[in-house]
């Protein structure tokens, strides 16, 4: 292989590589960036339905209470899971990419019953007492989501009201879930869990592209960059070597000795051409003598 083209192969082969390092690492920090800002809203998104949820157990249902007939229960007005639920249903609507649920092993409303991973969830927060919550990514119908979850546990003998004993129920609430789900759920018990979910899927779709338009305006920088090297090695150093060593064969041999070497160069090889230069001149002279 000649010096050009190992040469050139060589910077192909750096250049190249460092490209692809470039577009790698570009896609790894927008995944980051992307996961980080789905983080955060998603904890945004749940420190806003549980202050609202605060607010209305604390402050707004024990006036509803005053209000209303002991033995009667309106679940829009007195069901702190229905007002989150119902909440974030409408807020779904208008704002694609998120959604929360109540995820839940056996519920009295069927949309809360929990997917095969949220039930896997549930059991994790049922074997970690001490856990407080739990992140990561899921996959939802090929969709990659950053999802935020806490355990829902039977705080009290209060819950079993309405999720213990089906006799013991409120009877609108039987009217309208019915005696089939639940029911005899037990004190203590992790019986759901809260997910927040935020899609990423946009974002790791941009991150690619991004990626790959980097490595394609990299790819294109090289190539320049190699033709560039190539008319260069081609004009200073290929060129004037070949045209030297064809001189040096031709003193060598004795052939046209009269003709000064052509190669003007303010560097190695010029340095070179004026050692064959002065040999040349030498051999007229010993030649002449
Ligand atoms: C006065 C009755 C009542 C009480 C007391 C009550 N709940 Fe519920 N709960 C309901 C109803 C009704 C729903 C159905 C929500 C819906 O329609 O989304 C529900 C829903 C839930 C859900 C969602 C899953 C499901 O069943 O649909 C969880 C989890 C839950 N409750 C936990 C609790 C906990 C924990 C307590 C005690 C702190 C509690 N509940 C106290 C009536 C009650």
């Amino acid at each position: 292989m000649g010096i050009r083209s190992r040469f050139i192969v060589i910077m192909a082969i750096i250049f190249g590589l460092a490209t692809l390092m470039i577009g790698i690492a570009s896609y790894k920090f927008s995944v980051q960036n992307a996961m980080t800002e789905a983080k955060s809203k998603g904890h945004l998104i749940f420190s806003y339905i549980l202050a609202n949820r605060e607010f209305y157990v604390k402050h707004q249902r024990p006036l509803i209470m005053e209000v209303f007939e002991k033995d009667r229960f309106y679940p829009e007005l007195m069901s702190g899971f229905v007002l989150t639920r119902g909440t974030f249903d409408i807020f779904k609507k208008n704002l694609v990419g998120y959604d929360f649920k109540q995820a839940t092993v056996d519920p009295l409303y069927p949309p809360n019953k929990a997917n095969s991973q949220e039930l896997e969830l549930v059991d994790m927060f049922r074997a970690n007492p001490a856990l407080k919550d739990y992140e990561g990514t899921m996959e939802r119908n090929g969709e990659t989501f950053f999802y935020l979850a806490k355990p829902i546990k039977v705080e009290g003998k209060g819950c079993l009201r309405c999720h213990g004993d089906v006799a013991d129920a409120p009877k609108d609430q039987i009217e309208i879930y019915g005696t089939e789900n639940g029911y005899n759920w037990k004190v203590g018990d992790t019986v759901a869990a809260y997910v927040v979910y935020v899609s990423v899927q946009e974002a790791l779709v941009a991150a690619k592209k991004t990626a790959i338009v980097l490595y394609m305006i990299g790819s294109g920088c090289l190539l320049v960059a190699l033709i560039g090297l190539w008319v260069f090695m081609d004009r200073f150093v290929v060129n004037p070597l070949v045209s030297l060593s064809v001189k040096a064969e031709d003193i060598s041999m004795g052939r046209n000795l009269e003709e000064p070497v052509g190669v003007k160069q303010n560097d190695e090889i010029g340095a070179l051409a004026n050692a064959i230069e002065r040999l040349r001149m030498s051999m007229v002279r010993i030649l002449k003598r």
